[in-house]
């Protein structure tokens, strides 16, 4: 089986019905980027802010499309051991023990049999990498925070993206039954290899619009009145547009409506406001701004739309 033989959205539009059936609200830009990926079978490339969806994405299609999900959750120092794979050492040990206990070890011919068997394919540890080329069916393959890595990685990674297929010195080529569909997430912290970028198609998440982020905290964080789900977008809209170390993500607008959904908050005040900025900001110079005259500010903004009463 083939990524063809799984059923693949058609059109941009299916795409965005597609992930809607796993609740991922999906604008029409970042619809049209995977279309295409999936399409032409390349690899897509995500960066943008912190908890804009990026992770979420590569996990709604995996369900959507009922395929596995493997991932790569890149950090410093990570290397082909951990994400492709590793010799299994311990078994090789015995393999030679055996080999020795029974007298195997004796001319040129007998060590040639044994270093075959020492390297033989079912003495590999398969990695997330590896086992994204093994499955029978294409899986998706989650390269996640590509930034947190080494820049080595983004070289090692160029003939696993761009062929399809890993080298193992002592083995050979290993290409992909299935190609895997690749999502590759990125919070910039540094900038990825040119590349490995030419190999993906890339996409930038925006923050999104009041509309689209309504729709997410509407289905992501049930339970509030209507008029505290337009308080909270719009609260924190406007929180992004003021000078914060770090703006709130999607994930913190969800996780302040299921606070104040817990606190039994139906309209935000001040108090309900500044008790739970910690939801929203992890910075305490943020939280200093917002408690100084900011809470207040934006609360006064909501008041003369007449959102708040
Ligand atoms: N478009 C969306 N539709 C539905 N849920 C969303 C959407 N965008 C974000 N979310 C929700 O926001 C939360 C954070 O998303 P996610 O973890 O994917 O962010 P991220 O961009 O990967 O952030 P980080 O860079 O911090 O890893 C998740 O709970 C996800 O369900
Ligand atoms: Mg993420």
């Amino acid at each position: 089986m083939t990524a063809s033989a799984l059923p693949l959205p058609d059109s941009v539009d299916a795409v965005i019905a597609l992930l809607a059936t796993q609740n991922y609200v999906c604008d029409r830009r970042l619809a049209t980027a995977l279309f295409l990926s999936l399409k032409l079978q390349r690899p897509l490339f995500v960066e943008g802010e912190p908890g804009v969806g990026k992770t979420e994405l590569a996990k709604t299609l995996s369900r959507a499309l009922g395929t596995l999900m493997l991932r790569v959750q890149c950090y410093e120092g990570l290397d082909v051991a951990q994400t492709a794979y590793e010799w299994n050492v311990a078994r090789q040990m015995i393999e030679i023990r055996l080999a020795e206990a029974a007298h195997q070890v004796n001319d040129a011919g007998d060590k040639t049999r044994l270093a075959q068997n020492l390297y033989a394919r079912s003495m590999l540890i398969e990695r997330p990498l590896l086992q994204a080329l093994t499955q029978a069916q294409s899986p998706v393959l989650l390269i996640d925070e590509l930034d947190r890595a080494d820049e080595p990685f983004d070289a090692f990674l160029l003939e696993v993206l761009a062929e399809n297929q890993i080298t193992v010195p002592e083995l050979g080529t290993i290409r992909a039954t299935a190609p895997p569909i690749t999502i590759i997430t990125s919070n910039r912290t540094r900038e990825i290899h040119d590349a490995l970028k030419r190999r993906c198609l890339y996409h930038w998440v925006e923050f999104p619009s009041v509309e689209r982020e309504l729709e997410i905290v509407r289905l992501k964080a049930p339970g509030a009145s209507d008029r505290l789900y337009v308080q909270v977008v719009e609260f924190v809209q406007r929180m992004r547009t003021l000078d914060l170390f770090k703006a709130p993500g999607v994930a913190e607008t969800i996780d302040w409506t299921n606070a104040l959904v817990a606190l039994n908050a139906f309209s935000l005040d001040p108090a309900t406001v500044q008790d739970t900025l910690g939801v929203l900001l992890k910075y305490q110079d943020d939280i200093v701004k917002l408690q100084s005259g900011d809470t207040a500010k934006l609360l006064d903004e909501l008041r003369a739309r007449a959102l708040l009463e």
